[in-house]
């Protein structure tokens, strides 16, 4: 099983910051080797700092946007203009200033009315361009995620049926709070990536990333984080000092120099 890599910076914007070189790094690698690099970004607050910084003059001209798709971990099932669709964030704070042709973003459609059709179609488009067929599991070159307070990632929450799926790549979920019925991708998807990033922030987060990182043997709790771990390949969690609060093993301190 892959042995996490941890990484702890200081603050949310030095998150942003080595966050953004990782992904420029990784997809100069990929574009290099492969001529192109397909991710899938991650949803809620975390991340939007990320790629606003990708999308700013320090960052732009760092990698051939064009060699780029994007794909989205989960979604909520709400249309793609709607304050709470991760399409939208991602689309004002990336995709719309770096002028990402459409033809390179593949959404989950949560706007229509059966989320057990969408997720079923979002899975077709992702076989469809990775030319995957079932039961083959594509391999992402990055899938992007964040963590929630109760240990979810992506729209994976702590006792639903989304987090027991072994086959299917996307499937409808259920969160508990804000918008209930989501779209999500599934362990056997995400651990089948090339590089999974996990991206932290905030002492409100440190409980569940304890638990993750350093479970105590006597009382492992079953948060979904803890299900992610690439199959062949790297898993790195980027943590703020605050989400690293809790934890007692080594991690290794990254303080960038970037203003
Ligand atoms: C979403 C994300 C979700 C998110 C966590 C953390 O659609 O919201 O997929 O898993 O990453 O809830 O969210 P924050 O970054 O806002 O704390």
């Amino acid at each position: 099983m892959t042995t996490p890599e941890i990484w702890t910076v200081p603050d949310s914007q030095q998150l942003a910051t080595e966050a953004a070189h990782f992904f420029l790094s990784l997809g100069q690698r990929a574009i290099a080797a492969q001529g192109h690099f397909r991710v899938a970004l991650s949803g809620g607050s975390t991340p939007e700092a990320l790629y606003r910084l990708l999308a700013h003059q320090s960052f732009r001209h760092q990698i051939e946007w064009s060699r780029l798709d994007f794909f989205f971990g989960d979604e909520r099932c709400v249309p793609p203009d709607h304050g709470e669709s991760n399409f939208r964030m991602a689309n004002e704070s990336l995709f719309g200033p770096l002028g990402i042709h459409s033809d390179h973003i593949h959404r989950i459609e949560g706007e229509l009315d059966d989320p057990e059709h969408a997720a079923g179609r979002y899975e077709a488009v992702i076989r469809k361009h990775f030319d995957i067929p079932i039961p083959s599991v594509p391999r992402f070159d990055l899938i992007l995620l964040g963590l929630g307070e109760d240990g979810h990632t992506a729209s994976l929450f702590p006792g639903g049926r989304a987090v027991q799926e072994r086959t299917r790549l996307v499937v409808p979920s259920t969160s508990p709070k804000g918008v209930r019925q989501r779209i999500t991708c599934t362990t056997p998807l995400i651990n089948g990536a090339e590089t999974v990033v996990f991206l932290v922030t905030g002492a409100a987060k440190a409980a569940p990333v304890k638990g993750i990182l350093e479970p105590r043997q006597e009382e492992p709790r079953e948060f979904p984080g803890s299900l992610i771990h690439p199959t062949r390949g790297r898993l790195v969690w980027i943590l703020d000092r605050a989400a690293a609060s809790k934890l007692t093993m080594a991690t290794e301190q990254l303080v960038s120099n970037e203003e």
